[in-house]
């Protein structure tokens, strides 16, 4: 679990790293980009990404691991140094959208210098949070941390507001939808790709749609906890459950169909295993419910162990 001040840092990313890929989208457009959507997603990359998520770093939290101990010539160095380029960054990529905006002429230096940049921000955000901020935690008591947190909602308030960064976050994911709907990090992945992923894992998946019938179930030609065929498919669920258990599945999807449940899990003695049963809801992005998936999980192996085992054997 990490401290709520490292979470706000990572979360702060996130809605960058969202920015950079939709400004990427947009970029590949070129004259055809959607200059509204250009436009609002520079100022959350300016508006929230430097001058609060930035100034964050800039004023609160790299001064303060530098006091802590943590050495002014090591990573807070070149992460200020890859600051003010991506500074120098933004402000290009703004004003080739005002020659934009002024002349109808899109300079041809804009897509590269938005994969110039989105390669800087990219790693410089890989590099904070896979390596300075899990270091920076060696120099951070848990008193510092409760500091660190109100330090950085105060500057969030001088910079872009009470709640900026929920306003912030709203706006990209309302970007995202506006820009052809959420980011789809499958669509590259084809089918039958995305089938052996599903069935490479050691659990049992099945999927009911919205209208209560089975869809979808993993490892087909594999042996399972419990048979499943594929006649099931298309089915109704109430149709696969013993008659014993029909009202437990009834009450399950009644409430998730009516938001008030978003999983169910149930576990068991069986044969010489101990399987996890769960059923997660399936919502779209305004919680819709979408349907059911059921995970069985034979967890015997996972309670079996003990101490830590952290080399390949
Ligand atoms: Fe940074
Ligand atoms: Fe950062």
């Amino acid at each position: 679990m990490n401290p709520d001040y490292l979470n706000q840092l990572i979360n702060d990313h996130a809605v960058i790293e969202k920015a950079l890929i939709l400004l990427e989208k947009q970029s590949e457009l070129g004259d055809k980009l959607n200059l509204p959507i250009t436009k609002a997603l520079l100022d959350v990359i300016w508006e929230f990404g430097e001058q609060c998520h930035n100034q964050r770093e800039e004023k609160i939290y790299f001064p303060f691991l530098l006091e802590k101990g943590m050495p002014p010539q090591g990573p807070v160095a070149m992460m200020l140094s890859e600051h003010v380029s991506e500074r120098e960054y933004i402000m290009q990529m703004k004003s080739m959208i005002e020659i934009f905006e002024a002349t109808d002429d899109l300079p041809e230096k804009f897509k590269n210098t938005v994969i110039v940049y989105m390669d800087l921000t990219k790693n410089h955000i890989w590099k904070e949070n896979d390596i300075l901020y899990p270091m920076g935690r060696n120099f951070i008591t848990a008193q510092d941390e409760a500091y660190l947190m109100d330090a950085f909602l105060k500057l969030e308030a001088e910079t872009i507001g009470q709640g900026g960064f929920l306003r912030y976050q709203t706006l990209v994911n309302s970007l995202e939808i506006q820009s052809g709907g959420k980011i789809d990090l499958l669509a590259s992945i084809p089918t039958s790709v995305i089938a052996n992923m599903l069935d490479s894992i050691p659990v049992e998946l099945s999927f009911v749609d919205a209208d209560d019938r089975v869809r979808y179930f993993n490892k087909v030609d594999q042996e399972k906890i419990f048979t499943r065929s594929l006649s099931v498919i298309g089915r109704l669920v109430q149709q696969c459950h013993p008659q014993k258990s029909v009202h437990l599945v009834n009450q399950i999807i009644a409430e998730m169909k009516a938001g008030s449940r978003d999983s169910a899990e149930f576990w068991i003695n069986f044969q010489n295993t101990f399987v996890h049963i769960s059923y997660y809801a399936v919502r779209d992005s305004e919680g819709n419910y979408q349907g059911c998936t059921e995970m069985v999980h034979n967890v015997k192996p996972y309670r079996d162990l003990e101490g830590e085992k952290r080399l390949l054997e």
